[in-house]
């Protein structure tokens, strides 16, 4: 894409602009982009918040986020020219005749628009019904939603309609910052670039998956909201389905948005369904309780600031997930996630069959199978583990394990790994649906999800305990080592 191609102004309107996801990633990604020169000169940022704020304010407050979170430290002119691109407007989100004042803003800028939703998901009908009441919603404008939609597969149900009242299917952008991480995007690359992978990537070759997201925060202050989600609605129904789905669809027969998201809805509505019947099997949940991280003593769940006394909410899941079509049948994906894990770590790991037969039982009695990791964060990279000769005349056929590997620093020197969120919002301004999540996809994540916190509901058993800093809790090595196998650590 040339920098020409961004000549249509567009404005960013974003409701929720003091919240922590604007901050933190927000701002940041659109000052990027600001830097690199894919914003227009004519480009206006229009924060939207509750409290009065004086711009100048704003402005203070936008330059200490910047100085705060843009790792690479800020360029002068960039900064100066992105400050000057604010515009703060002070609004009662439930307030629907107030969304006159935000139309007289508006009026001053360029009519593309795109309205970012980073607020909490039950006033986004509100949000909508506001702008519409406004006469803000035309055809030129976009609107960005923040996971997580809903709480439930009835709940998402309630938020989705009350925005598409107003918007159309195809204005609609519903983000999960995952589809915009460098090593996820690869994933597409990896499958269906390589022969050699295209080929092997089926029941006939892959033994299992693992893919492992593991943070060593906790719930950063977050404890009220953090607490009414748990770790199956924050991360498993929305960042880990979509790298399952990913790993898992058929080959889309283009890169279209079309294409992309029907492939990926099949594989979530093949996965087995996890019910009273089976959760105990195919399930673990588990919750940090006092432990050390770094050396470090830090505080368990129920000890964070602001934790009630007693809460079952869980800050770990494992799942032996199985999908059952052509190409998966017999190969489950074993998912695991959590906080205060003893690093922020995340891999898919795709295990091949072994050999059939080992002809090298003289040198080496178990023959490893093949392993392609995918380190997804931090240390980006492609790692295949094969089997090598050892060099030399002594021993004929002495055997190595041993990697290939191609790590994202190294390879590419000097490229700077993008934020999702700066891709994201590129894609917005755009129009690419491809890197969003269709509706139903949203449905068929919460159908899934929604069965397994059902069960978990029915047999009422509080998570597992783990010490913050450790790999979850014991059972969740009991979960994979039931299927004589392994946790990759
Ligand atoms: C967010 C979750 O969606 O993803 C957070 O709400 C989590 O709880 C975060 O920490 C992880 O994102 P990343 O990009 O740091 O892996």
């Amino acid at each position: 894409m040339k920098n020409s191609d961004y000549q249509s102004a567009s404005e960013f309107v974003i409701f929720g602009a003091l919240g922590d996801l604007s901050r933190r990633k927000l701002l940041p990604a659109l000052y990027q982009l600001d830097h690199v020169g894919l914003l227009h000169q004519e480009s206006r940022i229009v924060a939207v918040a509750r409290q009065d704020l004086p711009l100048t304010e704003l402005i203070a407050l936008v330059e200490e986020n910047l100085t705060n979170f843009v790792k690479e430290g800020l360029d002068k002119e960039t900064l100066a020219r992105f400050l000057s691109r604010l515009v703060y407007q002070q609004l009662d989100f439930k307030d629907l005749a107030a969304y006159s004042k935000l139309a007289d803003t508006l009026a001053e800028g360029h009519q593309t628009r795109v309205f970012y939703y980073s607020t909490p998901p039950a006033i986004y009908g509100d949000m909508s019904d506001g702008l519409h009441a406004a006469g803000l919603i035309t055809d030129d404008v976009r609107v960005v939603m923040e996971k997580p939609i809903g709480h439930s597969l009835e709940s998402s149900k309630v938020i989705n309609d009350q925005v598409s009242k107003h918007f159309k299917e195809n204005q609609i952008y519903r983000i999960d910052h995952y589809l915009g991480k460098e090593t996820v995007l690869n994933l597409l690359v990896l499958r269906f670039a390589n022969s050699l992978l295209t080929n092997n990537w089926d029941r006939n070759s892959i033994d299992h998956i693992q893919i492992t997201v593991a943070e060593s925060v906790g719930i950063e202050g977050r404890w009220g909201f953090y607490d009414d989600a748990g770790q199956m609605r924050d991360m498993v129904q929305n960042h880990l389905l979509q790298i399952l789905s990913l790993l898992a669809m058929e080959p889309p027969a283009d890169l279209s948005a079309e294409s992309i998201r029907a492939e990926k809805l099949k594989a979530v509505k093949a996965l087995v369904p996890i019910d009273r019947s089976n959760v105990k099997e195919k399930t673990v949940r588990g919750q940090y309780a006092d432990g050390f991280l770094n050396g470090s003593a830090v505080p368990g769940y129920l000890n964070e600031d602001g934790a009630k006394a007693n809460s079952n909410t869980e800050t770990f899941v494992a799942i032996k997930a199985e999908i059952d079509n052509w190409r998966w049948k017999g190969v489950p994906f074993y998912l695991r996630t959590g906080k205060r894990m003893p690093a922020k770590h995340s891999e898919i790991v795709v295990h091949f069959k072994e050999q059939p037969h080992n002809i090298f039982k003289d040198s080496y009695a178990d023959l490893p199978a093949n392993k392609l990791t995918i380190r997804l964060q931090p240390d980006e990279g492609v790692e295949l583990q094969m089997m090598n000769k050892i060099p030399g005349i002594a021993n004929q056929m002495n055997l190595h394990e041993n990697k290939l590997d191609l790590s994202f620093s190294d390879t590419y020197d000097n490229q700077r790994v993008v934020d999702a969120y700066e891709r994201l919002m590129l894609e917005v301004i755009n129009g690419n649906q491809s890197l969003f999540v269709s509706r139903d996809e949203v449905e068929a994540a919460w159908q899934w999800a929604d069965s397994i916190i059902e069960a978990w509901q029915a047999t009422n058993e509080p998570p597992k305990s783990y010490p913050a800093g450790s790999w979850g809790p014991v059972s969740s090595i009991a979960l994979i080592a039931r299927d004589d196998r392994q946790w990759v650590e």
